[in-house]
Order: structure tokens, then sequence, then C-alpha cells
């Protein structure tokens, strides 16, 4: 990795920010610090500046300025990310993107849209609500869509609708030189060139920043039916996962929640379920599809010893159980003060989720550590979120053995390091692990994009 641009170049790209921007630049200590630490135990490292853009041209002009200093640029949407993507390893100018808030067209008959960075998730279904339209991409936070298109979020829909791979139709982005281009088009397929918006979505603002999405839409489903129920064990959950999945059910979502994060949830949300292992579905179709698909659930559940279906029977109670599933994180973290969250995230073939997640559960236990496990389990995903106190020396060498040895027998399986998290700083030791020789093909493109390693530094392949 570089290190920090030398003190005279950044003061003279932030003089030349201020000049551009007046008071949307910002040096205060706080303001930079929180454009620089996640809520994980990630290390984090203050920008030198943060810089309040408006406008595609805005980040043109700052990232020119930037360049021209040889000063990295870091792209920031809500903050809301988990490995350390953001952190301001060798400084630099923070380019905050949530002023660019606006939807810039929808196209109800395509059933696409095109919007500013900044607009979040939820903005954007609160938009298209009238319209019947929806936008299902549900990372448990109200992130920005320019941050998810960068991190290739997914949620608990993934397993329907797929995740920002499937649904980004395009971007435009303002590579490290200051050029702006605009990938993709309104088409819903293409063989012209090089993908360039699959190689850019995800690839965590290290080879451009994007400053607008062109996204996938859907229509509001007719019926939604989501339900929760208990199993007697998280390997009796896996099993009707698998065996859901296999059957071709169309499941829209279909999560696990550990007994550990129902307690949790329980104290959090106000809820009252048993203590024990859980999984929350959701049916979308038409009325009698529905019925169809959760008969057809409720069967290979009960097979596996599910207690009674609790279904949603309002509205208003599903909105309240998925809110409830979106803020587990918030929900353990409160249980564990002074302590802070190992964010983990693998994803594994379905055949083997049962097997990947039992062994998990027993080395977690052998290593005395609270670790309570959720998943996106439709698509084989999982995460454990492991509590640690880092001035216990003993824990956190327990913790990050078992965190070693999560992602290994992930690996083991035909699996991946991250299924959605991302690299960011914290997964970076595990990219050569899972891609061999790829990461060089990546590092290669990094450069030639990059190479003065501006684009947020440190992170993903990039140096
Ligand atoms: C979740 C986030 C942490 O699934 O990925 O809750
Ligand atoms: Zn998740």
């Amino acid at each position: 990795m570089d290190s920090l641009a030398p003190r005279a170049n950044v003061a003279r790209a932030i003089a030349a920010a201020k000049t551009l921007l007046g008071d949307r630049v910002s040096t205060a200590p706080a303001v930079r610090e929180q454009h620089g630490k996640d809520q994980t135990w990630n290390a984090g490292a203050a920008p030198d500046a943060v810089a309040f853009v408006n406008s595609t041209e805005e980040v043109q002009a700052l990232v020119k300025i930037c360049a021209g200093e040889k000063v990295p640029v870091i792209a920031y949407g809500t903050g809301t990310s988990l490995e350390g993507h953001f952190a301001a390893v060798n400084g630099g100018i923070s380019i905050d993107l949530s002023g660019m808030n606006c939807i810039l067209e929808v196209n109800s008959e395509d059933q696409d849209c095109r919007v500013e960075a900044g607009v979040t998730r939820k903005a954007l279904n609160a938009h298209l609500r009238d319209q019947g339209l929806m936008f299902p991409i549900d990372p448990g936070a109200d992130a920005s869509l320019g941050g998810m298109a960068a991190t290739r979020a997914s949620g608990t829909n993934a397993v329907r609708y797929g995740t920002m791979r499937e649904n980004v139709m395009g971007l435009t982005v303002v590579l490290a030189d200051g050029r702006v281009i605009r990938t993709g088009t309104r088409a819903r397929k293409s063989s012209a060139g090089y993908d360039l918006t699959r190689l850019l979505v995800g690839s965590e603002g290290t080879l451009g920043i994007i400053t607008e999405v062109q996204l996938r839409l859907y229509g509001i489903p007719e019926a939604l039916k989501a339900g929760v129920m208990g199993f007697p064990s998280v390997e009796a959950c896996c099993r009707t996962v698998i065996e859901t999945i296999q059957l071709g059910v169309p499941m829209a979502r279909i999560e696990l929640v550990d007994a550990e994060t129902i307690k949790a949830i329980n104290a959090y949300s106000k809820l009252s379920m048993p203590a024990a292992p859980h999984l929350f579905v959701e049916f979308h179709g038409t009325p009698a599809g529905v019925a169809e698909q959760a008969g057809q659930f409720a069967d290979i559940a009960q097979g596996h010893g599910a207690g009674a279906i609790s279904w949603a029977s309002t509205e208003e109670e599903r909105a309240r159980l998925w809110q409830a599933r979106h803020d587990v994180f918030w929900a353990t973290k409160s249980l564990m003060p002074g302590k802070e969250a190992f964010a983990t995230d693998v994803c594994v073939p379905i055949s083997r989720l049962a097997e990947c997640v039992v062994e998990t559960q027993k080395d977690l236990a052998e290593s005395r550590i609270y670790g309570p496990i959720v998943g996106h389990v439709g698509d084989g995903n999982f995460h454990v979120t492991l509590y640690c106190d880092r001035a216990d020396a003993g824990e956190v060498a327990r913790v990050k053995g078992a965190y070693g040895r999560m992602i290994e027998r992930a690996l083991s399986m035909g699996g991946t390091c991250t299924g959605e998290h991302g690299i960011g700083s914290g997964k970076r030791a595990y990219l050569a692990r899972e891609h061999g020789e790829g990461v060089e093909v990546m590092r290669q493109i990094k450069l030639a994009l990059d190479p003065d390693n501006i684009m947020n530094p440190g992170k993903n392949a990039g140096p």
C-alpha cells in the first residue's frame, strides 16, 4: 500500500476543492471521523476533508483536482458498509454523494429507472409505490443505490430477484483521470463489447466513482404472504431451505435466524417469539400462487419438525417482521455493550449449507464465542457476527481463529469468502485464496484505469 499523500499536495487539493464548492468542503474533525469509520471491528481512518457534492460535474472537477495532486478520493454514500470500505487509509478527500438524491426518470412501461447515486433504496421505493413498482434489493440498512452498486449488495430478496449484479443495467462513472463514462443501455440485454457495468458493480470505488445508476424495477406483487416458524435445530432449518430450493418453490425470501438472534430481536424489536431457530419466509405472486407456494413450503417445513407457521395478518405486521430482521445487527450489538462486531459473511452452494452452518456453530461453541447467526439461506449465504472485546487478547485470538476457519470451510465447499458484504479493507487477505492468479488480472485492470492509485486505495484488489 502507498504511504500518505504529501501534505502539501493534500493542502492544495483541499484549497482547490473549497474554491469549487465553498463551505460544502469540511475539515471538521467530527465530520472527517464519521466519514472514515464503519460500525464494525475494522480499523477506521479519517479522510483529510469531506466534500459534499451535488452533481456528476462536481465529482468530475474534484477527481481532476485530486488526480493532479495524486491525492486519494473515496466515495461515501450512507456509511453503512461493513468491511472498512470507506476508511481513508492513505488520507485524501471523501466525496459524500448523499446530496445527489434525484430520481432522474422512471420508465414504468419498461420497468426501469435512473437515479443519482445518493438516492436510498427506501426513498426510491416510496417514490415508486404509487406506480405499483418496486426495487426489491434490501441490505439491512437504508443504503444509497450508488453504494449498493459499488459493493454489489444484496439482502433478503436476492433469492428471488437477484443482487445488484442482476439489477444494475448501467452506470455513470467518473474515472480516475476525470473522464465520465456511461455504461449500459436501457435494453434488457446486449452483446456489445466488454461488460463495463459488471466490472464496476462491486469495484468498491477502486475503479471509479458511480454517480448515476440505471436499475431494473418490478411490479409490486398482487399478493404477498410472510410468516415465521420455529425449528428444533439450525440444521432442520437448513435442511428445509435446501429441499425448498431444490424443489423449485419460488421463494421471495427465506431467512434463517438462530435462537440467540431471536432472543436479541425479542428484546430490541419488542416481539415474543420462542427462543428457537426460526425461518422467516415470504411468498410473492397471485393469491392462488401464493397459497400454493405456502402450502408446498409448509409441508416441507413440517417434515423437518417445524412448529406452526405464524403468518403476518396485516401489512403493518409484515413490515414489522422484516424491519425486525433488518435490525438484527443493532439488536445483537445492543446486547454486547463494550464489544466490537466482527461481521462475517460467507456463501456456499446450497447443498453444502447445512453442513457449513452446523460445523461453524460447533466451532463457535468450542471456541466460547458469542456469534449469533442469520442468513439469506436461500442463496446459501449466512452471517455470523462475532462479538469481541479488543482488550481481551485471548478472546481476540479465539475470534480470529474461528473467523479464519469459517472462511476456509466455505472456500473448501466451493463457496466464497463473501456473498454480499464485500472485500473492503477487511477481507483483502482472502482474495488471493479465493481467486488465485485472477487477483493479478484484477490488479492489472486497476492499474490500467488508475495508475496513481488514487481511487479508494487499500481496498478490494487494488494496491
Ligand atoms: C444482514 C446484514 C448485516 O443480513 O447483511 O443483516
Ligand atoms: Zn445480509
